[in-house]
């Protein structure tokens, strides 16, 4: 139903569980993807798996908390595919630090990756954006519903939904959405999973977690036409733990 043919996607954290189902969304559908990631060795062996041509696909190191990496990353994909029509900044951090005993250094670097990185991406991304771009800022239902020992993690993330709405009524006519996953299987969540798992899917609603494809196809939908008098708004993915 979709297609993103001829548009290009640029998205950070690419390597991850939701980056690399997105990835995938946005090819099948006829995207150019630009990508990035921390480690890019496990970037460039999660992409060999979306077995796309080269002229489609660039991959690169990308540091979500180094504003200059950024910069580098959207002129590589300017130069390459001509214009950015999706951002998605959707690198991200999840450490487990009860409140009292949180250091302020690991305050610091949960904000840095997890809403200083979007705020870079998101600028950065700017001068290369073509007519009817949007972009997609991953927040996650911690935002809403709270998080005990991810404090600083659901404080980012409040601050990404902030974020979002600002942006979308100030660089309208670039749509801006948010989408805010509960829980989702990938390597992040395991931990929480270990620690709660029965408790947490006991309160879900849909008694499972999403997957990755299911966060990747409503980050699809809202960057798509079929969302094209969408912005300022938040998708929530959680099978109904929180409703908002
Ligand atoms: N999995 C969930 O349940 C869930 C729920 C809500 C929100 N989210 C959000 O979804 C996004 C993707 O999460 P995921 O579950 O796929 O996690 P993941 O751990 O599988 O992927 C995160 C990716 O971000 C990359 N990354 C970390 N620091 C980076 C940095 N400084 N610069 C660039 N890349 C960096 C990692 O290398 C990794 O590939 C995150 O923003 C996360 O907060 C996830």
């Amino acid at each position: 139903m979709i297609s993103f043919e001829g548009r290009v996607l640029l998205m950070s954290g690419a390597a991850g569980g939701i980056g690399l189902a997105t990835a995938r969304v946005f090819a099948h559908a006829g995207a150019s993807l630009a990508l990035g990631d921390l480690d890019e060795r496990r970037l460039e062996e999660a992409c060999a798996t979306l077995d796309l041509p080269a002229d489609r696909l660039l991959l690169a190191t990308h540091d979500v908390t180094d504003p200059e990496s950024s910069r580098k990353l959207v002129k590589q994909a300017q130069e390459k595919f001509g214009g950015v029509d999706v951002v998605v900044p959707n690198a991200g951090l999840y450490p487990t630090d009860p409140f009292a005993d949180m250091s302020a250094a690991s305050w610091s670097r949960t904000l840095a990756v997890n809403l200083d990185g979007v705020f870079h991406l998101c600028q950065a991304a700017l001068p290369a954006l073509r007519p009817d771009a949007s972009m997609v800022l991953v927040a996650s239902m911690a935002a809403h519903y709270g998080s005990p020992t991810h404090a600083h993690y659901a404080a980012a993330k409040g601050g990404v939904l902030s974020l979002a709405r600002s942006l979308a009524k100030e660089l309208a006519p670039v749509r801006v959405n948010a989408i805010s996953p509960g829980l989702i299987d990938t390597p992040m969540v395991r931990p929480l999973m270990q620690a709660r798992g029965p408790e947490l899917l006991n309160a879900t609603p849909l008694r499972r977690l999403g997957t990755p494809e299911e966060v990747a196809n409503c980050i699809a939908f809202l960057a798509s036409p079929l969302a094209s008098y969408v912005t300022g708004a938040t998708l929530h993915a959680n099978g109904g733990l929180y409703i908002a």
